[in-house]
């Protein structure tokens, strides 16, 4: 086969097939096709779409250009949730050990932040002596003992994505959707898993900003999903404000403990018992999103979910006496309230400008190999919909040094946005896709 003839088809708007993905997938992870005829590709891509034939076989071949965990010698149903990613977005700490004390298992592999989205692993690095870098072995391991785990990338995962979205990045190529479907999926599905629900964020502080492109991601996910035998379901939520009140990684860990223990924000624990309530009825754990959502409340009120949470710290090398005792997690040395201008309802609060603020405190990253610290952050965020007084604390700023506090203040100026009227918040979780 010829590379230039099948980017040709594809940028005439063809549809390709199984073995000229295949050649083109497996050439460019061996190195037989350079990155100038990949980019091309995925430009033809980007603007000529792909049928979901074409997404479901691309998936296939990413997932299948490295490693899959064997997890076949855990018993239970094995399955996961995905998130676009969003400010605030915690779900994850807590959904692991809910879903796990239902009878589940959670195979996590999970990211670093990137940009104003938070990640996963950073967060969990937060707790003293966990250790993300699991062998797979180890993986498996503690996932028979308590039911979860959450880790980084192990071994070869998906190389062909990890080549393919460095290539994307820097070839403006990243916003196509069978693009991103394959990225996320072949990541996912080389976990081993019988089930993945997706949370696709939509709006000014998430990856789709649209709601179409929110609603034709989530489809496109679903429909490769089911391809592919997974049990699947996505829901479309709220990011145009962040999750919850907390963004960062420490004081993230801090709300997530306190969401296992009863005492989470309201959006954060509507969000999470949503997803872990689908994550169970996929794989048959429970009948109905009903009884999924009362098995879980039993497991907040009795403590158990906390305490899971605790022994899978323990089995990652971390130290769970932290999280009874929240000030021997990285603490910023700086406090400082940041007040309303003036009073009304609060309109908008931008999750963007929070992301940032974070951000530029140290927080997060703008390039893969900076380091983050974990102490930084922001706390006691107000939601849209509150009514403030001029002088009123919107948000509680935990910043390492005066001039990056300075620099917070200066984004966080333009977070806000009040009206006199009365403000009712979007509906948070705007839409739930099944198969068809
Ligand atoms: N996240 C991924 O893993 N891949 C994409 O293409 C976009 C977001």
């Amino acid at each position: 086969m010829i590379p230039q003839w099948i980017i040709e088809k594809k940028r005439d708007g063809e549809a390709l097939s199984p073995e000229e993905l295949k050649f083109f997938i497996e050439g460019y992870t061996k190195e037989s096709i350079p990155d100038y005829q990949m980019a091309a590709m995925a430009m033809a891509i980007y603007f000529q779409g792909m049928t979901l034939d074409e997404t479901a076989t691309l998936t296939e071949l990413m997932m299948n250009s490295g490693d899959l965990v064997d997890t076949s010698s855990i018993e239970q149903p094995k399955v996961d949730k995905h998130s676009t990613g969003g400010v605030g977005d915690k779900v994850s700490l807590l959904l692991a050990p809910l879903v796990a004390c239902c009878g589940a298992a959670v195979p996590m592999i999970s990211g670093r932040g990137l940009g104003i989205t938070g990640g996963t692993l950073d967060k969990m690095e937060s707790i003293p002596g966990y250790r993300v870098g699991l062998s797979d072995k180890e993986f498996v391991s503690v996932i028979k003992q308590c039911g979860c785990s959450m880790i980084g990338q192990t071994g070869q995962l998906a190389p062909a994505d990890k080549k393919l979205y460095a290539l994307r990045d820097v070839t403006a190529t990243v916003p196509s959707i069978p693009l991103i479907t394959a990225s996320i999926m072949s990541k996912k599905l080389a976990e081993g898993i019988d089930g993945l629900v997706m949370d696709v964020k939509w709006g000014k502080g998430a990856f789709m900003k649209t709601y179409e492109d929110a609603q034709t991601l989530a489809k496109t996910i679903v429909e490769v999903g089911t391809r592919m035998n997974k049990g699947m379901a996505a829901l479309i939520t709220d990011m145009n404000q962040p999750l919850g009140r907390a963004a960062g990684n420490s004081v993230e860990v801090i709300e997530s403990m306190a969401g296992l223990q009863g005492n989470g924000p309201d959006d954060l624990m509507e969000v999470t018992l949503e997803l872990c309530a689908r994550m169970l009825t996929l794989v048959n754990v429970v009948d109905s999103r009903e009884e999924g959502l009362a098995e879980l409340q039993k497991h907040i009120d009795s403590g158990a979910a906390f305490e899971r949470f605790k022994q899978m710290v323990e089995l990652h090398g971390g130290d769970p006496r932290v999280l009874d005792d929240w000030s021997k997690l990285p603490t910023a040395k700086i406090q400082s309230p940041f007040k309303a201008p003036r009073g009304g309802y609060i309109q908008a609060v931008s999750a963007e400008q929070v992301g940032r603020a974070v951000v530029l405190m140290g927080g997060g990253r703008s390039r893969t190999e900076d380091s983050v610290d974990h102490a930084v952050g922001i706390t006691d965020i107000a939601k849209i919909g509150q009514a403030v007084q001029a002088g009123d604390p919107l948000l509680t700023i935990h910043a390492n040094d005066e001039d990056k506090l300075a620099g917070a203040i200066e984004l966080l100026e333009k977070a806000f946005t009040f009206s006199d009227e009365a403000v009712t918040p979007e509906a948070l979780i705007k839409e739930v896709i099944l198969p068809d």
